[in-house]
Protein backbone atom coordinates (compact mmCIF):
# COMPACT_ATOMS: atom_id res chain seq x y z
CA UNK A 1 0.00 0.00 0.00
CA UNK A 2 1.26 3.41 -0.98
CA UNK A 3 1.30 6.53 1.13
CA UNK A 4 -0.32 9.37 -0.09
CA UNK A 5 -0.23 11.78 2.85
CA UNK A 6 1.72 15.14 3.35
CA UNK A 7 1.62 17.92 6.13
CA UNK A 8 1.09 21.50 4.73
CA UNK A 9 2.82 23.91 7.75
CA UNK A 10 2.14 21.16 10.23
CA UNK A 11 -1.39 20.30 9.02
CA UNK A 12 -1.56 16.83 7.78
CA UNK A 13 -3.32 15.85 4.19
CA UNK A 14 -4.68 12.88 3.37
CA UNK A 15 -2.90 13.53 -0.26
CA UNK A 16 -1.63 16.83 -1.74
CA UNK A 17 -4.53 17.17 -4.05
CA UNK A 18 -6.02 20.80 -3.86
CA UNK A 19 -8.86 22.24 -6.14
CA UNK A 20 -7.84 25.79 -6.58
CA UNK A 21 -9.54 29.19 -5.56
CA UNK A 22 -11.88 30.47 -8.30
CA UNK A 23 -12.26 26.73 -10.02
CA UNK A 24 -14.48 25.09 -7.09
CA UNK A 25 -16.71 28.06 -5.65
CA UNK A 26 -16.97 27.20 -1.88
CA UNK A 27 -17.06 23.02 -2.62
CA UNK A 28 -21.06 23.41 -2.69
CA UNK A 29 -21.65 22.37 -6.57
CA UNK A 30 -18.77 19.74 -6.43
CA UNK A 31 -20.18 18.22 -3.09
CA UNK A 32 -23.49 17.72 -4.86
CA UNK A 33 -21.76 15.23 -7.30
CA UNK A 34 -18.92 13.96 -5.51
CA UNK A 35 -17.43 13.17 -1.71
CA UNK A 36 -15.14 16.21 -1.61
CA UNK A 37 -13.67 15.14 1.67
CA UNK A 38 -11.75 12.59 -0.45
CA UNK A 39 -9.43 16.03 -1.48
CA UNK A 40 -6.34 16.89 0.59
CA UNK A 41 -8.16 19.94 0.94
CA UNK A 42 -9.49 22.85 -1.07
CA UNK A 43 -8.82 26.50 -1.71
CA UNK A 44 -12.65 28.54 -1.85
CA UNK A 45 -13.07 31.82 -3.75
CA UNK A 46 -11.18 34.88 -3.75
CA UNK A 47 -12.70 36.91 -0.65
CA UNK A 48 -12.73 40.27 -0.66
CA UNK A 49 -14.06 42.60 2.61
CA UNK A 50 -16.88 43.53 0.96
CA UNK A 51 -19.04 41.67 -1.72
CA UNK A 52 -17.87 42.26 -5.26
CA UNK A 53 -20.09 41.85 -8.95
CA UNK A 54 -16.40 41.07 -10.56
CA UNK A 55 -15.71 41.85 -14.26
CA UNK A 56 -18.32 42.53 -17.18
CA UNK A 57 -18.77 39.70 -19.30
CA UNK A 58 -17.82 38.17 -21.44
CA UNK A 59 -14.94 36.64 -18.85
CA UNK A 60 -14.17 33.68 -20.11
CA UNK A 61 -12.27 32.70 -23.22
CA UNK A 62 -10.98 29.12 -24.30
CA UNK A 63 -7.27 28.99 -26.28
CA UNK A 64 -5.43 25.95 -27.16
CA UNK A 65 -4.52 23.67 -24.09
CA UNK A 66 -5.82 26.18 -21.55
CA UNK A 67 -8.43 29.48 -20.81
CA UNK A 68 -8.81 33.05 -20.57
CA UNK A 69 -10.62 34.29 -17.66
CA UNK A 70 -11.01 37.64 -16.36
CA UNK A 71 -14.14 36.84 -13.04
CA UNK A 72 -12.36 40.18 -11.59
CA UNK A 73 -12.77 38.51 -7.86
CA UNK A 74 -16.64 38.00 -7.24
CA UNK A 75 -17.35 37.30 -4.33
CA UNK A 76 -20.03 37.66 -1.58
CA UNK A 77 -17.80 39.51 0.96
CA UNK A 78 -16.20 37.86 3.67
CA UNK A 79 -19.33 38.78 6.48
CA UNK A 80 -21.62 36.65 4.38
CA UNK A 81 -18.57 33.65 3.96
CA UNK A 82 -18.52 33.68 7.84
CA UNK A 83 -22.28 34.36 8.49
CA UNK A 84 -23.97 32.01 5.84
CA UNK A 85 -21.46 30.19 3.92
CA UNK A 86 -18.88 28.43 6.37
CA UNK A 87 -22.10 26.97 8.55
CA UNK A 88 -23.25 25.29 5.04
CA UNK A 89 -20.14 23.83 4.49
CA UNK A 90 -19.97 22.25 7.54
CA UNK A 91 -22.59 20.19 6.21
CA UNK A 92 -20.75 18.62 3.39
CA UNK A 93 -16.59 18.81 4.36
CA UNK A 94 -14.99 17.85 7.51
CA UNK A 95 -11.62 18.92 6.83
CA UNK A 96 -9.85 22.20 7.04
CA UNK A 97 -10.66 24.73 4.32
CA UNK A 98 -7.83 27.02 2.91
CA UNK A 99 -9.44 30.52 3.12
CA UNK A 100 -8.20 32.55 -0.30
CA UNK A 101 -8.50 36.22 0.55
CA UNK A 102 -7.90 39.10 -1.77
CA UNK A 103 -7.78 42.85 -1.22
CA UNK A 104 -7.03 46.61 -2.54
CA UNK A 105 -5.57 47.66 0.55
CA UNK A 106 -2.80 46.21 3.04
CA UNK A 107 -5.22 47.16 5.66
CA UNK A 108 -8.06 45.61 4.04
CA UNK A 109 -5.36 42.31 3.44
CA UNK A 110 -5.32 42.35 7.04
CA UNK A 111 -8.92 42.95 7.96
CA UNK A 112 -10.80 40.29 6.15
CA UNK A 113 -7.24 37.99 7.15
CA UNK A 114 -8.11 38.19 10.40
CA UNK A 115 -11.67 37.77 10.46
CA UNK A 116 -11.34 34.16 8.16
CA UNK A 117 -8.68 33.03 10.68
CA UNK A 118 -11.29 33.35 13.49
CA UNK A 119 -13.25 30.50 11.95
CA UNK A 120 -12.67 27.21 13.25
CA UNK A 121 -13.41 25.59 9.94
CA UNK A 122 -10.43 27.39 8.32
CA UNK A 123 -6.73 25.92 8.27
CA UNK A 124 -4.69 27.64 6.13
CA UNK A 125 -4.81 31.48 4.96
CA UNK A 126 -3.66 31.75 1.16
CA UNK A 127 -3.06 35.22 0.44
CA UNK A 128 -3.91 36.70 -3.09
CA UNK A 129 -1.40 38.95 -4.04
CA UNK A 130 -1.25 37.93 -7.92
CA UNK A 131 -5.20 38.54 -9.29
CA UNK A 132 -4.31 40.12 -12.79
CA UNK A 133 -8.14 40.80 -13.22
CA UNK A 134 -8.63 43.68 -11.19
CA UNK A 135 -7.34 47.60 -11.76
CA UNK A 136 -5.65 48.80 -8.43
CA UNK A 137 -5.60 45.75 -6.54
CA UNK A 138 -4.44 42.06 -6.16
CA UNK A 139 -0.92 41.92 -8.53
CA UNK A 140 0.36 45.37 -7.69
CA UNK A 141 1.03 43.74 -4.61
CA UNK A 142 2.50 40.57 -5.95
CA UNK A 143 5.06 42.11 -8.64
CA UNK A 144 6.94 44.25 -5.92
CA UNK A 145 8.97 42.82 -2.96
CA UNK A 146 8.32 45.58 -0.34
CA UNK A 147 4.72 45.46 -0.92
CA UNK A 148 4.04 41.59 -0.49
CA UNK A 149 6.34 42.22 2.12
CA UNK A 150 4.39 44.60 4.02
CA UNK A 151 0.87 42.92 2.98
CA UNK A 152 2.49 39.11 4.62
CA UNK A 153 3.75 41.44 7.55
CA UNK A 154 0.19 43.01 8.26
CA UNK A 155 -1.40 39.79 7.55
CA UNK A 156 0.76 37.63 10.16
CA UNK A 157 0.29 40.42 12.79
CA UNK A 158 -3.39 39.35 12.61
CA UNK A 159 -3.72 35.87 12.70
CA UNK A 160 -2.79 32.66 14.08
CA UNK A 161 -2.89 30.40 11.35
CA UNK A 162 -0.44 29.66 8.63
CA UNK A 163 -0.10 32.10 5.89
CA UNK A 164 0.45 30.89 2.55
CA UNK A 165 1.20 33.81 0.01
CA UNK A 166 0.05 33.45 -3.45
CA UNK A 167 2.69 34.63 -6.22
CA UNK A 168 2.54 35.88 -9.40
CA UNK A 169 3.81 34.30 -12.30
CA UNK A 170 4.00 37.88 -14.19
CA UNK A 171 6.94 39.35 -12.89
CA UNK A 172 10.99 39.47 -13.92
CA UNK A 173 12.11 37.40 -10.78
CA UNK A 174 9.59 35.44 -8.96
CA UNK A 175 12.14 34.41 -6.60
CA UNK A 176 12.59 37.87 -5.32
CA UNK A 177 8.80 38.02 -4.41
CA UNK A 178 9.63 34.75 -2.67
CA UNK A 179 12.08 35.62 -0.53
CA UNK A 180 10.62 38.51 0.28
CA UNK A 181 7.56 37.14 1.99
CA UNK A 182 10.11 34.39 3.30
CA UNK A 183 11.51 36.77 5.21
CA UNK A 184 8.43 38.64 6.51
CA UNK A 185 6.99 35.84 7.97
CA UNK A 186 5.13 33.92 5.45
CA UNK A 187 4.67 30.18 6.61
CA UNK A 188 4.53 29.02 2.65
CA UNK A 189 3.95 30.43 -0.67
CA UNK A 190 1.37 29.10 -3.55
CA UNK A 191 2.40 29.84 -6.98
CA UNK A 192 1.34 30.20 -9.35
CA UNK A 193 -1.31 32.57 -10.38
CA UNK A 194 -2.46 32.63 -13.99
CA UNK A 195 -0.45 34.57 -16.60
CA UNK A 196 -1.82 37.76 -18.27
CA UNK A 197 -2.77 37.07 -21.99
CA UNK A 198 -5.55 38.38 -24.26
CA UNK A 199 -7.85 37.22 -27.34
CA UNK A 200 -9.20 38.84 -30.38
CA UNK A 201 -12.37 38.34 -32.27
CA UNK A 202 -11.59 38.66 -35.96
CA UNK A 203 -15.24 39.81 -37.08
CA UNK A 204 -15.40 42.64 -34.31
CA UNK A 205 -11.96 43.48 -34.46
CA UNK A 206 -11.79 43.40 -31.01
CA UNK A 207 -10.76 41.72 -27.48
CA UNK A 208 -12.74 38.94 -26.88
CA UNK A 209 -12.86 39.61 -22.55
CA UNK A 210 -14.65 42.48 -21.67
CA UNK A 211 -11.76 43.81 -19.69
CA UNK A 212 -9.32 42.87 -22.63
CA UNK A 213 -6.76 41.04 -21.04
CA UNK A 214 -7.06 37.75 -18.78
CA UNK A 215 -4.85 35.09 -16.70
CA UNK A 216 -4.34 31.74 -18.82
CA UNK A 217 -4.81 28.70 -17.04
CA UNK A 218 -4.74 25.35 -18.06
CA UNK A 219 -2.48 22.61 -19.50
CA UNK A 220 -0.60 25.38 -21.86
CA UNK A 221 1.25 26.85 -18.47
CA UNK A 222 2.38 23.27 -16.49
CA UNK A 223 6.01 23.98 -17.81
CA UNK A 224 6.15 27.75 -16.63
CA UNK A 225 4.70 26.54 -13.65
CA UNK A 226 7.09 23.67 -12.76
CA UNK A 227 10.21 26.40 -13.73
CA UNK A 228 9.08 29.12 -11.27
CA UNK A 229 8.35 26.03 -8.45
CA UNK A 230 11.78 24.37 -9.02
CA UNK A 231 13.17 27.97 -8.77
CA UNK A 232 11.27 29.08 -5.70
CA UNK A 233 12.34 25.43 -3.88
CA UNK A 234 15.86 26.45 -4.62
CA UNK A 235 15.80 29.71 -3.03
CA UNK A 236 13.09 29.29 0.20
CA UNK A 237 13.33 26.59 3.07
CA UNK A 238 9.10 27.23 3.56
CA UNK A 239 6.93 25.11 1.76
CA UNK A 240 5.41 25.54 -1.66
CA UNK A 241 1.54 24.78 -2.73
CA UNK A 242 2.46 24.40 -6.64
CA UNK A 243 -0.33 24.60 -9.21
CA UNK A 244 -0.89 25.57 -13.05
CA UNK A 245 -1.97 23.49 -15.77
CA UNK A 246 -1.51 20.49 -13.60
CA UNK A 247 -4.47 18.07 -15.06
CA UNK A 248 -3.79 14.81 -13.66
CA UNK A 249 -2.07 12.39 -11.03
CA UNK A 250 1.55 12.51 -13.16
CA UNK A 251 1.23 16.09 -13.06
CA UNK A 252 0.88 16.14 -9.31
CA UNK A 253 3.75 14.34 -8.74
CA UNK A 254 5.84 16.22 -11.48
CA UNK A 255 4.97 19.60 -9.48
CA UNK A 256 6.04 17.73 -6.37
CA UNK A 257 9.29 17.19 -7.95
CA UNK A 258 9.73 20.45 -8.24
CA UNK A 259 9.38 21.23 -4.88
CA UNK A 260 5.67 21.30 -4.30
CA UNK A 261 4.64 20.18 -0.92
CA UNK A 262 0.85 19.61 -2.31
CA UNK A 263 -0.55 20.76 -5.52
CA UNK A 264 -3.45 22.32 -6.58
CA UNK A 265 -5.71 21.88 -9.48
CA UNK A 266 -7.62 24.71 -11.03
CA UNK A 267 -8.82 24.57 -14.77
CA UNK A 268 -9.27 21.02 -15.25
CA UNK A 269 -12.03 21.49 -12.78
CA UNK A 270 -14.01 23.49 -15.23
CA UNK A 271 -13.32 20.90 -17.89
CA UNK A 272 -14.33 17.81 -15.44
CA UNK A 273 -16.13 18.66 -12.15
CA UNK A 274 -14.65 14.92 -11.08
CA UNK A 275 -11.06 15.66 -11.57
CA UNK A 276 -10.29 16.46 -8.33
CA UNK A 277 -11.54 12.61 -7.04
CA UNK A 278 -10.45 11.15 -10.46
CA UNK A 279 -6.86 12.56 -9.59
CA UNK A 280 -7.27 11.48 -6.16
CA UNK A 281 -8.12 7.85 -7.15
CA UNK A 282 -4.71 7.81 -9.70
CA UNK A 283 -2.11 8.59 -7.44
CA UNK A 284 -2.28 5.17 -5.67
CA UNK A 285 -1.43 3.50 -9.51
CA UNK A 286 1.08 6.47 -11.12
CA UNK A 287 2.89 5.84 -7.64
CA UNK A 288 3.56 2.35 -8.02
CA UNK A 289 4.67 2.69 -11.91
CA UNK A 290 7.56 5.21 -10.60
CA UNK A 291 8.70 3.23 -7.39
CA UNK A 292 7.16 5.61 -5.11
CA UNK A 293 6.15 4.46 -1.59
CA UNK A 294 5.61 7.68 0.16
CA UNK A 295 4.70 10.74 -1.55
CA UNK A 296 6.03 12.76 0.46
CA UNK A 297 9.19 11.34 -0.43
CA UNK A 298 9.14 13.02 -3.94
CA UNK A 299 9.07 16.60 -2.83
CA UNK A 300 11.99 18.55 -4.51
CA UNK A 301 12.95 14.59 -5.73
CA UNK A 302 14.13 16.72 -9.30
CA UNK A 303 16.99 18.79 -7.50
C1 LIG B 1 -12.07 31.03 -13.45
C2 LIG B 1 -10.89 31.23 -12.53
C3 LIG B 1 -11.02 32.01 -11.38
C4 LIG B 1 -9.92 32.18 -10.53
N1 LIG B 1 -10.08 32.91 -9.38
C5 LIG B 1 -9.04 32.99 -8.48
C6 LIG B 1 -9.22 33.65 -7.22
O1 LIG B 1 -10.31 34.13 -6.88
N2 LIG B 1 -8.14 33.72 -6.39
C7 LIG B 1 -6.93 33.17 -6.72
O2 LIG B 1 -5.98 33.26 -5.92
N3 LIG B 1 -6.74 32.53 -7.90
C8 LIG B 1 -7.77 32.43 -8.78
N4 LIG B 1 -7.59 31.76 -9.96
C9 LIG B 1 -6.26 31.17 -10.28
C10 LIG B 1 -6.20 29.69 -9.91
O3 LIG B 1 -6.41 29.49 -8.53
C11 LIG B 1 -4.81 29.09 -10.31
O4 LIG B 1 -3.80 29.79 -9.62
C12 LIG B 1 -4.55 29.21 -11.80
O5 LIG B 1 -5.73 29.04 -12.54
C13 LIG B 1 -3.48 28.21 -12.30
O6 LIG B 1 -3.88 26.88 -12.13
P1 LIG B 1 -4.59 26.01 -13.30
O7 LIG B 1 -3.73 26.16 -14.53
O8 LIG B 1 -4.64 24.63 -12.76
O9 LIG B 1 -5.95 26.60 -13.53
C14 LIG B 1 -8.67 31.58 -10.84
C15 LIG B 1 -8.55 30.79 -11.99
C16 LIG B 1 -9.64 30.60 -12.84
C17 LIG B 1 -9.48 29.72 -14.05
Amino acid sequence: MVNTKVTLCGIPLDNPVIPASGTFGYGAEFAALYDINCLGTFSFKGTTRAPRFGNPTPRIAECTDGMLNSVGLQNPGVEAVLADILPQMATYFRKPVMANVSGFSVGEYAETCAMLDASPQIGWLEVNISCPNVHGGGMSFGTDPAMAAEVTRRVKAVTTKPVLMKLSPNVTNIVEIAKACEDAGADGLSLINTIQGMRIDLRRRKPVLANTFGGLSGPAILPVALRMVYQVYEAVKIPIVGMGGVSTAEDVVEMMLAGAAAVQIGAVNLVNPFAGRDIVNDLPAVMEKYGIQNLSDCIGGAH
